[in-house]
């Protein structure tokens, strides 16, 4: 399996992102500093992943910070973890991850400090491993909703590379092709920063899956020529009413499957799905240079100094979405309650 993230005595290490597909090269961060600037240039991307990048660059961060009493590692600590919170507004699971690492460090505060760091650590790699886990959740319960063959559609990359393995939309593919479907794979390139044509036809060519790229513009044609039988993608956050943010093209790509009567799932763990927040309207767009847009591969692709725009996710109103699979089952609309459910029940469980 591709090795997104790891935790290494020596630091955070992580596939460098923005080489590929023609280079496979490795960075290691060595300070929390680092991760965060990892995560905030795309060296590592990808909701869950990101989630979990911080949760190891707090527990790296904390492992060297100064601090023999509890109090000033406590105010170490929170810096760290402000330093990660700034990085990147819409994922969720980096709140979400760096609420788990207070809780964390709450609960065992009481102990010596080297005890606290250990644990902190030990929380980060849990968290690595579960995602994985949740991703081959997802795969089990989703596959039987996409067709025994031909086209599926997915937009952005939402695979291996954007968690800790196996993907969420793209392990709900991998979990129908090992059970024997015959899809094949229409990866929407997703300009500006191309992570379809880079990352997603990457990783589905190494597992041997059918893989199409398309330029964004083609998604319509595809599936109007009767192409595309499912569309299946991540996402960045999950309102409470079902309302996702994902990668920019998304809701576009939501309103042609709508049209064209095709079904459009979202594959995501629970670590995506927010409901503190109530809709789509909330949720915090992130907006990036504009140079991406611009500019492509370092030349100048639009006249010097005319204006651009450059939202890095949209929101898709619940009404285009088929179902969500998440890692405890799926959950169809009314999503308001289907999703509140499955948090329920997993609580339930846990009690
Ligand atoms: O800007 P990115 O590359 O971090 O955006 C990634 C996406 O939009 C993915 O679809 C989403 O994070 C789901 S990943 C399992």
């Amino acid at each position: 399996m591709i090795k997104t993230l790891e935790w290494t005595p020596d630091g955070v290490r992580f596939i460098d992102q923005r080489k590929l597909p023609t280079e496979e090269t490795y960075v290691t961060c060595s300070t929390h500093e680092e991760v965060a600037e990892a995560i905030r240039n795309m060296t590592v991307r990808g909701a869950p992943a990101i989630g979990v990048a911080a949760a190891m660059g707090i527990a790296l961060g904390t492992r060297d910070a100064e601090g023999d009493h509890v109090s000033e590692l406590r105010r170490n600590f929170e810096e760290i973890c402000d330093t990660m919170a700034e990085t990147r507004p819409t994922a969720v699971n980096l709140f979400w991850a760096i609420e788990r690492m207070r809780r964390r460090f709450e609960e065992a505060s009481e102990l010596p400090v080297e005890q606290i760091k250990q644990l902190l650590i030990a929380e980060a790699q849990r968290m690595y491993v579960e995602d994985i886990a949740a991703c081959e959740a997802m795969g089990a319960h989703g596959a039987a909703l996409l067709p025994a063959s031909g086209g599926v559609l997915t937009h952005c990359n939402a695979g291996a590379l954007a968690t800790c393995g196996y993907g969420t939309a793209l392990g709900v593919i991998r979990a129908a092709v090992d059970a024997g479907k015959k899809l094949h794979v229409f990866a929407d390139e997703t300009r500006p920063f191309l992570q379809g044509s880079r990352l997603t036809a990457w990783e589905l060519m190494k597992d041997g899956i059918p893989t199409t790229v398309i330029s964004d513009n083609m998604a319509g044609a595809m599936m109007r020529q009767g192409k595309v039988g499912a569309v299946i993608v991540g996402a960045d956050r999950i309102a409470a009413n079902g309302d996702v943010a994902n990668k920019i093209g998304t809701y576009t790509v939501a309103i042609l499957a709508k049209e064209h009567g095709i079904p459009f799932y979202v594959a995501a763990p629970f670590s995506s799905i927010d409901l503190e927040t109530p809709s789509g309207e909330q949720i915090p767009i992130e907006q990036r240079s504009l140079r991406e847009v611009t500019h492509f591969a370092g030349k100048q692709i639009a006249p010097a100094g005319v204006g651009a725009e450059n939202p890095a996710f949209d929101v898709t109103p619940h009404r285009y979405i088929s179902a969500i699979i998440t890692e405890r089952g799926i959950a169809r609309a009314p999503y308001s309650d289907s999703l509140r459910e499955l948090a329920q029940a997993a609580e339930a469980i846990r009690a």
